[in-house]
């Protein structure tokens, strides 16, 4: 299958800044017809101004019910209806869990997990009327290893390819077709937002994927369909190497962390 994006209406939450923004700019020339979502209005609108034919600016926080029904109920009064959701709001914390807190948790399950979880609930009946309906998920490496010092972020995007994969069955009864996007390290303004940021490893940022080539590959994938993609050379070699020796990734982690955290 080759989904054409001309005139599909697409919803994409977490637009103003980095993967998010960079599908924006990449799906707008191809002719989709835009619902940009996140919390910053001006950021958001910036965005929007930049695109050719414009896009419908939804300012949303993706973790409440009546902002998510408002973000639906507007694309469909404007375009009537809803092709793709494209769950790719995210944010993490970087620290061991042991020093994080309850809070932390809550919401980074609230954002990366919960609100995901009931857009794509009230979505369904939408993309049921939709053309070639589709939900892309965007999760992470640490979705399919998780991670130290990303604890929280690991286990939400757990959760989230869980849940892809459950509704994978479920949705084909409405010719709903849901795609897994498990990025590697990217160098955009994730880090900037990071609820806490205490981890001792160092993370090479330089060595990260820009945004634009990841959201290049994401609308690849959902133009071919594809059910999962691993995005990134880090990601396709820790995966890899992972799915055969799983324990061997376990005892490197672990020596690795004994050494950062000497004396600690
Ligand atoms: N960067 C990486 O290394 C990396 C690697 C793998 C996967 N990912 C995943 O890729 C996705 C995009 O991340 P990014 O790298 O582009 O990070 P980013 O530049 O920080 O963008 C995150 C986006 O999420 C939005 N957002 C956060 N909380 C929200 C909320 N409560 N309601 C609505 N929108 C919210 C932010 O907008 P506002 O602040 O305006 O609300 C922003 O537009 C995330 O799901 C992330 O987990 C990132």
């Amino acid at each position: 299958m080759t989904r054409n994006l001309q005139d599909r209406r697409i919803l994409i939450t977490g637009a103003s800044s980095g993967i998010g923004k960079a599908m924006a700019h990449q799906l707008a020339p191809l002719g989709a017809k835009l619902v940009l979502a996140a919390r910053s209005e001006d950021k958001l609108r910036a965005v929007a101004n930049a695109l050719p034919g414009g896009a419908l600016v939804v300012v949303a926080d993706i973790t409440r019910e009546s902002d998510r029904q408002n973000v639906l109920g507007r694309a469909v009064e404007h375009f009537g209806g809803l092709d793709v959701l494209i769950n790719n709001a995210g944010i993490a914390s970087w620290d061991h869990f042991a020093n994080s807190t309850e809070e932390i948790l809550r919401q980074i399950m609230e954002v990366n997990f919960f609100a995901p979880a009931e857009l794509i609930r009230k979505a369904i009946p939408i993309l049921t009327n939709g053309v070639e309906p589709a939900i892309v998920n965007v999760a992470s490496m640490c979705g399919r290893r998780a991670m130290p010092a990303w604890s929280e972020y690991s286990a939400s995007k757990y959760a989230l390819c869980g849940l892809t994969e459950a509704l994978r069955g479920e949705l084909a009864r409405f010719d709903i077709d849901i795609l897994l996007m498990v990025p590697g390290l990217t160098t955009s303004e994730f880090s900037q937002h990071f609820l806490r940021s205490e981890g001792k490893a160092k993370i090479e940022y330089d060595k990260g994927m820009p945004p634009e080539a990841v959201a290049a590959r994401i609308i690849r994938s959902l133009q071919q369909n594809k059910t999962e993609s691993w995005i990134g050379s880090d990601t396709n070699w820790m995966l890899r190497v992972n799915r055969w020796f799983p324990r061997l990734v376990d005892w490197l982690i672990a020596r690795r962390v004994r050494k950062l955290y000497e004396g600690a």
